[in-house]
C-alpha cells in the first residue's frame, strides 16, 4: 500500500484521454485499485480517477452516500466516509433525463478552489467492478455527481470545463461568504 503523488491542474495526465484497463484482475490494477483507496481517504476525498495519480487508465474509485446530504453552507455537498466505496473500471454514462442542477464541487486535482457546476441529476452507470464483474446502477443527486466528475477524469475534462459561470468558481477559504445566486437577488424589502 502506498500513498500516491496526485497530478494537480496543468499536469498533461490530466488532460488526455485515459485508456481501457483490459485486465481488471492483473495484480499491477489490483495494486493500483488499493493505493488509489488509500490516497483518496488520506487526502480525505469523495472520489478519485486514476489520471489523478499519473496512470492514463480508464478506472475511478468514489464513495456516495445513498441519500445527497447538505451542509451548513447551501449547495455544498457534504461527503460522508461511511458511504459504500464503488470501484468502476471502463465506465460508461448512459443520462437518464435532460434535467440538470448546479452543485459546489471541488477536485483533489485543483486544490483549494470550489466551483458551481452543472451536473445531469439522474443517469444510468456501468462498468465492472476489481473483481472484473459487471456493475450497472442507477444515481440521481450527489451520487451522480460524483459519477460524471470521476468520469470526466477519464476524459480529461476538469470541473472547471464544465462551469458556465466562472464567477461562481471561488476559493474554500472564501466559501463562508457564498451566497446562492437566488440569495443575491434584491429582497422586496430593500426595493
Ligand atoms: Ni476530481
Amino acid at each position: 500500500m502506498a500513498i500516491l503523488k496526485i497530478a494537480k491542474m496543468g499536469h498533461p495526465v490530466l488532460r488526455a484521454p485515459a485508456r481501457a484497463v483490459e485486465d481488471p484482475t492483473h495484480p499491477r490494477i489490483q495494486k493500483l485499485i488499493r493505493d488509489m483507496v488509500e490516497t483518496m481517504v488520506d487526502a480525505d476525498g469523495a472520489g478519485l480517477a486514476a489520471p489523478q495519480v499519473h496512470v492514463p487508465a480508464r478506472l475511478v474509485i468514489f464513495q456516495a452516500p445513498p441519500e445527497r446530504a447538505t451542509g451548513p453552507v447551501d449547495g455544498e455537498e457534504v461527503f460522508d466516509h461511511t458511504a459504500p466505496l464503488t470501484v468502476l473500471i471502463n465506465p460508461e454514462i448512459e443520462v437518464l433525463g435532460e434535467e440538470r442542477e448546479l452543485g459546489m464541487e471541488g477536485c483533489l486535482s485543483v486544490p483549494g478552489l470550489r466551483g458551481m457546476v452543472p451536473r445531469y441529476t439522474h443517469i444510468r452507470y456501468s462498468g465492472l467492478n476489481e473483481k472484473g464483474e459487471p456493475v450497472a446502477r442507477e444515481a440521481r443527486g450527489f451520487h451522480a455527481r460524483v459519477v460524471q466528475h470521476e468520469c470526466d477524469h477519464l476524459d480529461g475534462i476538469l470541473f472547471p470545463q464544465r462551469m458556465e459561470d466562472l464567477g461562481q468558481l471561488i476559493f474554500e477559504s472564501e466559501l463562508k461568504h457564498y451566497l446562492q445566486p437566488d440569495e443575491s437577488e434584491p429582497s422586496e424589502a430593500a426595493e
